[in-house]
């Protein structure tokens, strides 16, 4: 299982954001439909050996947003279907335990402090992605390695204290700034390849 967390600074925890003007209305929640897209959609098919957990901090209450490839079922790969999946979540009451909304997809609240406590509860080894950390291709990436990863604005310096407590590794792609979803398709193939992936 490959692991994404992305953190949606301002991002909305509510539903009533415009399918018309995403962008415009969620707190640039598009970035995080992309961000599903890279972690899940393949030319024929969904990797149902990832998942992804989207932190929404654009609200009164933060809220986590959890994509299960095991079982998500109505994902498509435009970005439309997948805002209008996240706000069907947005819709429930959010408690500290998850709530399932339609198939693989799950809605809690908390924010980053509570979803580094349920990754170190997991065991999971935690990277976090930035451009200047160790280069990927000479990283260990142990199966079950869980990659975070910042917005369109980055990381706040108290969110990488956090990560650094944890112990987190700082993975990079290379020097040049990339967009959140392209660094998770990134991510992608390079596990493929280690694992020598060739069919869906
Ligand atoms: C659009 S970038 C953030 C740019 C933001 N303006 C900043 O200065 O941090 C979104 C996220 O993708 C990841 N990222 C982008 N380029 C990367 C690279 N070359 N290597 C590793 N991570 C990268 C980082 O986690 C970053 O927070």
């Amino acid at each position: 299982m490959r692991t994404f967390i992305v953190v949606g600074h301002k991002a909305t925890t509510s539903p009533n954001f415009s399918l018309e003007d995403i962008p415009g209305t969620s707190g640039r929640l598009d970035i995080l439909c992309r961000c599903i897209n890279g972690a899940f959609v393949l030319s024929h098919g969904i990797r149902h050996d990832a998942q992804i957990y989207l932190i929404l901090l654009g609200g009164e209450k933060p809220k986590i947003l959890w994509l299960r490839g095991e079982d998500i079922k109505h994902l498509n790969p435009d970005e439309r279907t997948t805002a209008a999946l996240l706000k069907k979540a947005l819709a429930l009451e959010a408690g500290p335990e998850w709530t399932q909304s339609t198939p693989g997809i799950f809605v809690r609240s908390g924010g980053l402090p509570e979803m580094v406590e349920s990754i170190k509860a997991l065991g999971s080894n935690l990277k976090y992605l930035r451009e200047d950390g160790t280069d990927i291709r000479g990283a260990a990436l142990p199966d079950g390695s869980s990659f975070i990863l910042g917005d369109h604005v980055g990381m706040a310096p108290e969110e990488e204290s956090l990560l650094k407590e944890t112990g987190a590794e700082i993975i990079s792609l290379g020097l040049v700034s990339l967009h959140a979803d392209h660094c998770i398709v990134i991510i992608n193939n390079e596990l493929d390849r280690r694992e020598k992936k060739s069919v869906t």
